[in-house]
């Protein structure tokens, strides 16, 4: 079966998310003038394969290709969803078509887009089946959290930004359990180091 990959840049506090001065939370961004969570992607000079545009340094341009590559579907979480502009009615990854995942009917929907609202297994197992037996991606923290409490999720992978944001979305929320993980690779690079975990089961 393919597996649940979910791999985020985060803060060394725990946030995928920052705010700004005036507190308003803006994707990815860090505090004031401090550095952002993806300055990765582009302070490099070796080319994404997958992605247009990036320029990530060799290390981290060899690990974010490879886990791109492997993914056929991405499930993100509404607030995600909503957060980013909601993809421009298409897909963050450039060949994965999008699940999106809520509790409500989402308004904008793109015809792309597929909305699932009867829970985060069922919009798993819609991701699998548009991704040709490949893998899926998992974004964001509250997506995250209810597939990880279900023992949905196979990979974790944390892109570790050095600065502390102080606030923002939580990577990982409070869980019913202890969930064990087991350590695949560390990959130190130019501005993160690339955490990647199996979850034990
Ligand atoms: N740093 C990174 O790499 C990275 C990556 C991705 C996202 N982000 C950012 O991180 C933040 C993510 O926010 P977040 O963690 O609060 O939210 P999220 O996971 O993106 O979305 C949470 C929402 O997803 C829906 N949802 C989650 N589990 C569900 C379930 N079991 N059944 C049905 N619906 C479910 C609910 O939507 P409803 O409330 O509509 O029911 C819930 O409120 C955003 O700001 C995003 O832009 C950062």
């Amino acid at each position: 079966m393919s597996k649940v990959i979910s791999g985020h840049a985060v803060s060394v506090d725990g946030y995928i998310s920052g705010r700004t001065p005036d507190g308003d939370e803006e994707f990815g961004r860090g505090l004031g003038d401090a550095p952002m969570l993806f300055d990765w992607y582009f302070d490099g000079d070796t080319p994404s394969r997958v992605f247009d545009g990036f320029r990530l340094s060799e290390p981290s341009a060899r690990l974010f290709d490879a886990l791109a590559a492997r993914l056929g579907a991405v499930v993100a979480g509404r607030v995600t969803y909503e957060h980013s502009s909601r993809f421009g009615g298409g897909s963050p990854h450039p060949a994965a078509p999008l699940v999106v995942v809520s509790h409500r009917p989402v308004p904008g929907i793109g015809e792309a887009q597929t909305l699932v609202t009867t829970g985060i297994g069922d919009a798993i197992a819609a991701a699998r089946a548009a991704a040709g037996g490949k893998d899926v991606g998992l974004m964001g923290g509250g997506a995250l959290t209810s597939a990880l409490e279900e023992g949905l999720v196979d990979e974790l992978v944390l892109h570790q930004v050095p600065i502390l944001l102080g606030a923002g979305r939580r990577f990982f929320q409070q869980l019913p359990k202890h969930v064990r993980l087991r350590l695949l690779q560390a990959v130190p690079a130019p501005g993160v180091t690339h955490l990647h975990y199996e979850v034990l089961r």
